[in-house]
């Protein structure tokens, strides 16, 4: 007999894509190459999810460590880039998915794999995040969606499957959440949380405490950036896995990094969405505190929107696609003097900045004081403003000499909604 095709599967060990296995193997007359992605989310054993895949009838399963990697290389970038999706999402899950990929596709070359295969639906964004990942790093591996592609609609019908097929089930009653996590943060989708006018019940939350149960003492730290990187948190060297795994448990106790929204996916659906990102919030506010205090103000103006766009490009799965390798050169170079100490205070779920220096902080004392060391020319600030208002001071005058209203209070706004 012929041996069969292979197909690399992201195995999470949930029920989508334990189906998934049985399902490739039946329909598809796969062998399945199960892998588990470790991305730092929270979970009973990942060995034990490596040998239900096996137990499942998949031919090769795998855990593999990819969160040094993800921070490293991954999360600094988005740091560089004080990635914010609609200036809120700190790209969660966006930013697993190609991490994951990278991984998928190199175990497809090494076990001689035709297909990649993940557990997404046909509604989300990590469906459009993990395949248009997968064709930019090797645009002939085929993909299977398996979820997308079953008739099976609802989780009955997919546990209805699964006690067909002796796919194994969880005894413990299922979260009517869904949930996606790692390193940087928590998603929480689905359940009473699709009503955006009911407040989300204080149980979804694992990485922080309720802001009013937090400790009534604020928490300081000092969290030291090389080059844009956060290397140190109270003077203390760490790796950026280290420091972010330390930073979502002293930002966490203090009950910070709560996110509710409704955001704008892809495909076209406002979603309710919850978050928790302790580290990531705090991590970015300090970043962009350093950034104030050493950036030249061009450049940090620029960058501005260069952020919102990198921010959309990873959100819309272009992580590896050319738009976002230039604007990580841009945000590289703007990150060569970004080193220097931040100052961050936590407390009953806030963050607030409250100190920053570096050596090549661009604040000058004597330009910036009202005291009697000010250097700053006075006098040089009169042909400033004569010049810079030049070209308005002559519309003024001739909407004068015209007789035309310049003043916008007269005139009568233009409404596009009903009044
Ligand atoms: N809406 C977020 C995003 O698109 C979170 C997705 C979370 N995925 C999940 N399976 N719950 O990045």
């Amino acid at each position: 007999m012929a041996a069969k095709d292979k197909v690399v599967l992201a195995y999470s060990g949930g029920l989508d894509t334990s189906v998934c296995i049985k399902w490739l193997q039946a329909n598809k007359n796969l062998d399945v190459v199960a892998v588990v992605g470790d991305v730092g989310q929270e979970h009973d054993g990942l060995d034990q999810i490596r040998e239900k895949a096996l137990r499942m009838g998949a031919v090769d399963s795998r855990v593999i460590d990819m969160r040094e990697d993800f921070a490293d290389h991954y999360l600094t970038k988005a740091i560089a880039a004080n990635a914010m999706y609609e200036n809120k999402y700190p790209l969660v899950s966006a930013l697993s998915r190609p991490a994951i990929v990278q991984y998928l596709v190199n175990i497809a070359h090494e076990v001689g794999a035709k297909y990649i295969a993940h557990g997404c639906t046909g509604k989300g964004n990590d469906q459009v995040r993990f395949e248009s990942s997968i064709t930019m790093l090797d645009p002939d591996l085929t993909i299977i969606a398996p979820v997308r592609e079953w008739e099976m609609k609802t989780r009955s019908d997919e546990i209805d499957y699964a006690k067909e097929h002796g796919v194994e089930i969880k005894a413990t009653k299922a979260s009517p959440y869904s949930i996606d996590d790692n390193l940087w943060g928590r998603a929480i989708e689905c359940g009473v949380l699709e009503d955006p006018w009911n407040e989300p019940p204080c149980d979804i939350y694992t990485m922080t405490v309720d802001p009013e149960a937090a400790p009534d003492k604020p928490e300081y730290v000092e969290i030291g950036f090389k080059q844009g990187v956060p290397s140190s948190l109270n003077g203390q060297e760490m790796s950026l896995l280290k420091l972010v795994e330390t930073m979502n448990v002293i930002a966490g106790r203090n009950g910070y990094g709560r996110i509710d929204m409704v955001e704008n996916r892809m495909v076209g659906v406002k979603s309710r969405e919850c978050y928790e990102a302790p580290a990531a919030l705090a991590l970015i506010k300090a970043h962009k505190a350093l950034e104030d205090l050493c950036l030249e103000r061009e450049v940090l103006h620029y960058k501005l929107s260069i952020e919102q766009s990198w921010a959309d490009a990873v959100y819309r799965g272009q992580w590896f696609g050319p738009l976002k390798e230039a604007f990580d050169a841009f945000m590289h170079a703007t990150q060569k003097c970004l080193t220097g100490t931040v100052r961050a205070k936590f407390y009953k779920g806030s963050c607030t900045i409250v100190g920053n220096k570096s050596a090549y902080s661009l604040y000058d004392y004597t330009l910036a004081t009202y005291d009697a060391a000010d250097q700053f020319n006075h006098k040089a600030a009169a042909g400033f403003i004569e010049l810079t208002s030049l070209s308005a001071k002559t519309w003024a005058a001739n909407r004068r000499r015209e007789g035309a209203q310049t003043s916008l209070t007269d005139s009568k706004p233009q409404h596009s909604c009903a009044e």
